[in-house]
């Protein structure tokens, strides 16, 4: 059995533990292994640029962040527009499959990879995905791998701040990743005691942001920590059309979303509001254990599936169970957090604002 494999889009902690979990799923019952590792995402097939791996090279990397093929970012909108050599990117990507005989691709990546994943399926190319990403929107699957771990990390930078705040009795916003979406910054705002919450699901009122900091203030609390999506919007720009929106972004001079409130919670409380980025930080270092078990669990199911000639699917989790989602019914979809949810409920109902 051939099989290619690649890591595309931004990386996260888990995405070695996910291809360690497909290759000691395979290696244990297919004896006649053969691995191509290519290199840098969609790039390495494209261009050829591979690896020839065994089960060997997958040992000893559950623990290790970072992908052993590394990654790119080649964003769907150009992969049917030919390179600057006039290269079709995607009869490039079915040549070299068809080249090496391969009897399927794993493809591991978010929303943008998955898209092209799909669009391979669409040329005939037997796909399998495996649904990464650090900011859990992808359709179809309760969690992704990397979530988690990126939990850990933006909470433990939330608490950092938390006692540093609490010394010098100040505010501070902490902006957390996420892009379109706020999963991350819900979970680590919770999981570290956020007072205010802004996700770009829930657009906020800035004066409901001062409110909530003033009740804080008159509560007798010295001190308010905000956690903020990168993706959050104010209820005046969500009403922009996206070409106002672009227009109005053109002529920020924020460089982002949390630097503009703490612009504006220093002028009208007179408090300093100071910003703290943890960025990159959070894709990166070992996977937490519950991305482990998860991807040793996606990656063994994939084994699976194209162990019994199961093409053309992510590999979901869904109510605890791993389960074969067909690529077409969810490429292109984002999975966002559901404002009218009960955890946003019982959040709120624990006094966190979320500034609507
Ligand atoms: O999709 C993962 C993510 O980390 C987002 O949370 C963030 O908006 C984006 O990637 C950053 O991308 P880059 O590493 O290309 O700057």
């Amino acid at each position: 059995m051939k099989i290619g494999m690649l890591t595309s889009g931004g990386d996260c902690q888990a995405l070695n533990a996910a291809m360690r979990g497909v290759v000691k799923g395979l290696s244990n019952s297919v004896k006649d292994l053969e691995i191509f590792g290519f290199y840098n995402g969609y790039k390495g097939l494209i261009y050829d640029n591979y690896r020839k791996l065994s089960a060997a090279d997958f040992s000893g990397i559950l623990t290790q962040g970072g992908t052993i093929l590394g990654s790119s970012r080649q964003p769907f909108k150009l992969m049917t527009v030919p390179d600057e050599n006039g290269l079709d990117k995607v009869a490039a990507m079915k040549k070299n499959y068809k080249k090496h005989k391969l009897d399927c691709l794993v493809i591991l990546g978010g929303n943008g990879t998955q898209k092209t994943a799909n669009l391979l399926r669409e040329e005939g190319l037997n796909i399998i995905h495996l649904p990464k990403t650090i900011d859990n929107d992808i359709y179809g699957t309760d969690i992704t791998f990397g979530f988690y771990s990126a939990v850990n990390v933006a909470s433990y930078a939330i608490d950092c701040i938390h006692t540093t705040a609490s010394s010098h009795n100040r505010i501070f916003i902490v902006e957390v990743m996420g892009h379109k979406v706020g999963w991350l910054t819900l979970y680590a705002g919770v999981a570290s005691g956020a007072d205010i919450i802004l996700l770009p699901e829930i657009p906020y009122d800035s004066k409901k942001v001062l409110a909530a900091i003033e009740k804080r203030h008159k509560a007798g609390k010295g001190f308010t920590i905000l956690a903020v999506a990168e993706g959050a919007i104010s209820k005046e720009d969500a009403k922009l059309s996206k070409k106002e929106l672009k227009a109005k972004m053109a002529k920020e001079v924020h460089p982002t979303v949390s630097y503009k409130l703490a612009k504006m919670i220093t002028d009208e409380t007179g408090s300093e509001c100071r910003v703290a980025v943890p960025g990159h930080t959070q894709r990166g270092g070992s996977p937490c254990p519950y991305d482990r078990v998860l991807c040793s669990r996606l990656g063994s199911a994939a084994a699976g599936a194209i162990m019994d000639g199961k093409f053309g699917y992510m590999v979901a989790m869904v109510n605890g169970e791993t389960k074969l989602v067909p690529l077409g019914d969810v490429a292109g979809k984002l999975k966002m957090v559901d404002p009218k949810s009960s955890m946003i409920a019982e959040v709120k109902r624990m006094g966190i604002s979320f500034g609507d």
